[in-house]
Formats: structure tokens, sequence, C-alpha cells
């Protein structure tokens, strides 16, 4: 593992300083957007865009189909802080770097966090390109000792022990469902439960098979950390998967792969932006 990358408040505050001086706008809600599902960001209206690499103390992104940049603006009425890309464990970040952004967020005045991801099927009643409303998560790493909190405490974000059984809002996810009934998807979408992993490796087949053993519908390889961070400083959280695959759990001659992946993303990212947009435009902007 990585040295850990400890970084002070001061380090965090620094950040949204800087970036509160690069444009007035003062969002309420941040969004971070999973791979292939930036189409988000490109959306908003009156766009400022600030390269991470312009970023002080921010990390940079490396994966082939993330960008790495911040966009502010106006969706639906929110103002919105957009990641066009975010940081994984597998690409050497270690948990505080991954969560980084987070922190700034909730300094510039972000009360609310919606995650998307690209995730890989574990319910067999799941079909590539569902969406699944994310009702809870497996934070694998973070069970193991490779959780964000671990480390001294600063009381300034929150709690030493946070509770995290409500860490996906309740009445944001109801309010989701709701859309989802108005829209006609409902074929298609499911709520359950997102279980990160590390990677950069796809599941073996008996690790598919043990993830959906302990619970969980569906698998990727981050969210979890940043929805852990999120709560721990008082952000309300909302969290969709794009299933871009099934995960492997019996034929040895199915591969998971990147560019598939990719590519099932591509084709159904714009069903996501069109739900991420519905239920924005019935959330009240505080
Ligand atoms: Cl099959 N596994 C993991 N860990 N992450 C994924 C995935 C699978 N598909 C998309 N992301």
């Amino acid at each position: 593992a990585p040295a850990a990358h400890r970084c002070s408040y001061e380090d965090y505050e620094a950040t949204a300083k800087w970036l509160g001086s690069q444009t007035e706008q003062r969002p309420k809600m941040a969004i971070i957007c999973g791979s292939g599902l930036g189409g988000l960001a490109e959306q908003l209206e009156n766009r400022v865009v600030i390269p991470y690499r312009d970023i002080p103390n921010f990390p940079q992104t490396t994966v082939v189909g993330h960008q790495g940049q911040l966009v502010f603006g106006t969706l639906e009425g929110h103002q919105c802080v957009c990641m066009q890309g975010r940081f994984h464990t597998y690409e050497g970040y270690d948990v505080n770097q991954v969560t980084y952004p987070v922190r700034v967020f909730s300094l510039l005045g972000v009360r609310t966090l919606v995650v998307t991801n690209a995730a890989g099927g574990l319910n067999s009643s799941f079909s590539v390109g569902d969406i699944m409303l994310i009702k809870d998560h497996i934070n694998l790493p973070g069970l193991v000792g490779n959780n964000p909190l671990c480390g001294p405490n600063d009381d300034r974000f929150g709690e030493r022990f946070l509770c995290t059984s409500d860490a996906y809002d309740c009445d944001l996810l109801a309010l989701a469902q709701q859309t989802v009934e108005k829209q006609g998807i409902r074929a298609s979408v499911h709520q359950g439960v997102y279980c990160m992993v590390s990677g950069p490796t796809y599941e073996s087949i008996a690790e598919g098979r043990a993830l959906r053993t302990l619970g969980a519908d569906a698998v990727g390889m981050s969210t979890a950390l940043e929805v852990v961070v999120a709560r721990h400083c008082g952000l309300r959280v909302l969290g969709f998967s794009l299933i871009t695959n099934k995960v492997v759990t019996d034929d040895r001659t199915l591969k998971a792969n990147h560019a598939e992946v990719l590519v099932a993303d591509n084709n159904r990212a714009q069903d996501l932006q069109g739900l991420v947009r519905g239920i924005l435009a019935q959330m009240s902007v505080d």
C-alpha cells in the first residue's frame, strides 16, 4: 500500500479558498461523475471549468475514459460542482487523496453529494445498461483497514465513530424512485447494494460468487470511500450505478474488460443523465 498521505485541515482550506477565488459560484451540490458518465458536467449552464492540474493540493487522474477537471455551473436550477473524473486507490492514490475533493466541497458550502459509477452486476435480475439506485454499500476496503477515517480524527469535519447505517439519504432515494416512475423507466432501474473493491482486477469467479453471497447487487472500484467522508462531514448522499457488464460467476469463457465497460456506458449514460436531471428538477434549492 502507498504511504499514508495525510492532509491537514489547512490543506483542504487552502484548496477551497483558491477555488473560491476562481469563481463566484457557491454550489450547494457536488456531483462525482463515474467513468463514461462525465456527460452530465457538459450539460451545466454558465460553466466554469478548472483542470485538476491547476488546483492546489489536488491529485491528478490517470485512467483512460476519465477526464480530470472540476466543472462549476447550474443544472436544473441548482448550482453544482461536478468532478469530471475521480481518483481511485488502484491508481496508487491512498484513501485520503481519493476523498480529498469531498472535504474541499464541504468547505465550499456543498450540502448534497451525488455519486455515480460504472459497476458490474451481481444480481441475476440486472441487465447490462440498467441503473441501480444505491440504497446501501459494502465498503470492503474500509472493513479491512483501508478506511479513509482511519488516523487522527479532525472534529472540525466530523465525529470519531461515524454511523454509516444511514449513508444513503432516504428522502433523496424516495425522490429518485418517484422520478423513475414518472419517467416510465421502472423496468430498467433497481435499488440495491453496491460493494466497493479496490481493483484493478475484475473478479475471479469465486470472488464474484463470494460478493453475491455477501449481499452485494453490484460491484465497482469507487464511491464508498467518498461517501464515508461525505457522511463524516454531514453531506446528504444520493448514489447511482450504471450496470455496464455482468460479473462472471460461472462461465469461464466470459471475460470482463474495460472496453466493454466503456461501451455500455456510452449507450446508456444518457438515461442516467436524464434521471439525475429529473431528480434535481424536483429537489428544493436550498
Ligand atoms: Cl465486473 N467489477 C468491478 N470490480 N468493477 C467494475 C466491474 C466489475 N464492471 C464495472 N466496474
